[in-house]
């Protein structure tokens, strides 16, 4: 096969930043993508509704003329939101996710959740109205290792709670290791889980052998080489728990190459490329559309996008920019370190 029609698809669990950056990276989304769900850790984080409202109207003033794209926000699970605040942005259609982020897990997530009976009262508002939790699960205690986190989530955390309020509808988000992957496996309801285009493609090995690689740094760091395999088998599935989200996480260089480099890669531009690669060489290439497309909006109870994108299968390798110019600072495109052939056709 040399050419796929796909309904347009999404992107589950995006970073636009503001400002300058946001300016600069939006239309490496909204070329392909026409939806995504926005990540709330900004500096202050996006903890109310009234500032998820400004927060979209600076995303939607950002929209290259010409693509339509509509951003689809999430509010900052901090110790002080409101049950009513939450509920009162989805009733108005503004808000789709409410993430949880435990203090300290990764970027900008200090403000982040310590004390789980204190968000008690919105999650079980939540689980009464239908909004799904996004949690980034990885555990931030010191004596817990870096590379079992996930693991350790699971067990301390992400499976105490869905037993407590097993009505919350949970978003297992960037999963990593076999275990997210079977633990969404095991769940009969109300748990799905997305995977990013890098988790993919990478293991710690990208990381760490050769000299330490920078841009392949992202939280929850790449796994071993059977945990990534597992995520391809999940993916590639058809399985309607499993859908993508990106994380696309731009950072300048100058963050990333330095003695205490944030963690994110940037994937939005060449993301489709790259899955139609995966997807091709687990000979599931007919199963990229659900993946991409249709298990995202299924889970979040939306439309699927009726306009198509066709992907080809060039002779000649497909080549993107290295960095992305923005107002503030470059930010280096993700390299799968193989050719892409696959590219999205105007
Ligand atoms: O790699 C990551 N980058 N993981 C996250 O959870 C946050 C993100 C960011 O905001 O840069
Ligand atoms: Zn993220």
């Amino acid at each position: 096969m040399t050419k796929i029609t796909i309904r347009r698809p999404d992107d589950w669990h995006l970073h636009l930043r503001d400002g300058a950056m946001l300016q600069g990276i939006l239309p490496e989304t909204t070329r392909h993508f026409a939806r995504a769900i926005i990540m709330p850790n900004l500096v202050p984080p996006v903890a109310t509704v009234a500032d998820a409202r400004s927060y979209r109207d600076r995303i939607v003033a950002a929209i290259p003329k010409g693509d339509t794209f509509e951003p689809l926000m999430t509010l900052y699970l901090t110790e002080a939101t409101q049950a009513d605040d939450v509920a009162r942005g989805k009733a108005e259609g503004l808000i789709h996710a409410v993430k949880l982020y435990p203090a300290g897990a990764t970027t900008n997530s200090h403000g982040g959740v310590r004390n789980f009976d204190k968000v008690m009262p919105v999650l079980e508002r939540m689980a009464e109205i239908g909004l799904p939790l996004c949690v980034h699960g990885e555990v931030t205690t010191p004596e817990v290792d870096i590379f079992d986190r996930e693991a350790v989530f699971i067990e301390t955390v992400l499976d105490p709670l869905r037993k407590r309020l097993p009505e919350l509808k949970v978003t297992m988000e960037h999963v990593t290791t076999a275990d997210g992957i079977n633990y969404i496996r095991s769940a009969t309801k109300n748990l799905a889980g997305s995977i990013t285009t890098h988790h993919l493609i990478i293991n710690r090995n990208a990381i760490l052998v050769g000299g330490i690689k920078p841009h392949y740094y992202c939280l929850p760091v790449a796994k071993r080489e059977s945990h990534r395999v597992a995520l391809v088998e999940a993916a590639t599935s058809g399985d309607r728990r499993f859908f993508l989200g990106t994380d696309s996480a731009p950072h300048a260089d100058p963050l990333k190459e330095c003695a205490c480099g944030c963690a994110g890669c940037f994937t939005a531009t060449n993301t489709m490329s790259c899955l139609a690669h995966v997807f091709e060489n687990a000979g599931a290439l007919g199963k990229l559309e659900a993946f991409a497309s249709l298990n995202g909006p299924a889970w979040y109870g939306l439309p699927v996008n009726e306009e198509t994108i066709t992907l080809v299968k060039r002779d000649q390798p497909v080549s993107y920019p290295a960095k992305i110019e923005t107002g503030a600072g470059p930010v280096t495109v993700f390299d799968p370190m193989f050719p892409l052939h696959w590219a999205v056709e105007d």
